[in-house]
């Protein structure tokens, strides 16, 4: 008997990996983070199959559950949003298993950040403007930061900035924000991305708060940075036609040239 973590994607059904999907059919009992989880990925339970939502669940109760499975040598899927690698609570659910000797398994999904910025249309790491991406959060009723995860010290690198969890916390993000990237700094916020009622705000820091309608206040994502002007940037040396690489070595004397037919 295993628990299956597996990242249940941003909110699209086809927006989850084909072994997550897998795993679901094969699993007779189905954990499911209902507040983010699409329904829709619960079609692919088998017939008969358990399914729990554990949105209004403690973290007693889901053990609980997943022990009368292991009792009964069931497998379990336990699904949370986007990719379980930030914000899933599945750190504190491995351990608790870990101590149970109950095996676990994890299978990556899409996160939030990479869904908004295909919504967008935009790479978030661009030549010249940014090439780093902070996945952060501001503090909220349940959580505090760690000291110096502050988004003024994120800012002061002027790279691009995914906050998650902070739509609520919105006057205080621009606050901290506009010292470090000015107020014309381009912003994008992304409501349920990859959702039917998506919505895509692009703004400045400055004019944000006016162009936000006032009942996204929740499941959505602020992108800050100079990336998001789309423009501006250098090409990469990637593609370019004078750059001495691996698979297009320039010259026989290149360092690539040897490895290139085969000596590596
Ligand atoms: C508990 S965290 C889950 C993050 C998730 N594990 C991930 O990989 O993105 C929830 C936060 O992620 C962001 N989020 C999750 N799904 C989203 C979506 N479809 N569109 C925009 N933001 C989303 C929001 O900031 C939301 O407050």
């Amino acid at each position: 008997m295993t628990v299956h973590f597996i990242g249940a994607g941003p909110g699209a059904a086809d927006l989850i990996t084909l072994r997550g999907r897998d795993l679901i059919a094969a699993c007779p009992v189905c954990l499911y983070a209902g507040s983010l989880v699409p329904e829709a990925l619960l079609a692919h339970c088998p017939e008969g199959a358990k399914i729990i939502n554990t949105a209004a669940l403690s973290l007693d109760d889901i053990m609980a559950e997943i022990k009368t499975a292991h009792e009964q040598g069931q497998d379990v899927a336990r699904l949370h949003s986007g990719d379980l690698s930030v914000w899933s609570a599945m750190g504190e659910q491995i351990r608790r298993l870990k101590a149970e000797d109950i095996p676990v398994s994890v299978t990556p999904g899409v996160p939030s950040f990479a869904a908004a910025a295909a919504s967008l249309g935009t790479e978030l790491t661009l030549p010249g403007l940014g090439q780093s991406v902070v996945l952060t959060r501001t503090p909220g009723r349940a959580s505090s930061m760690p000291e110096g995860e502050s988004l003024a010290n994120f800012a002061r690198t002027g790279t691009t900035l995914a906050i998650h969890l902070s739509i609520g916390n919105l006057d205080n993000v621009i606050a901290d924000l506009t010292p470090h990237y000015g107020a014309d700094c381009p912003v994008a916020v992304v409501y349920r991305a990859s959702w039917p009622d998506e919505q895509i705000i692009r703004a400045t820091l400055e004019t944000l708060k006016d162009a936000l309608d006032e009942k996204i206040s929740r499941t959505a994502l602020i992108l800050v940075g100079p990336v998001l002007k789309g423009e501006g940037f250098d090409e990469s040396c990637l593609y370019s036609k004078d750059y001495d690489r691996r698979y297009r070595p320039q010259s026989a004397d290149s360092a690539w040239s040897s490895w290139s037919h085969g000596d590596d």
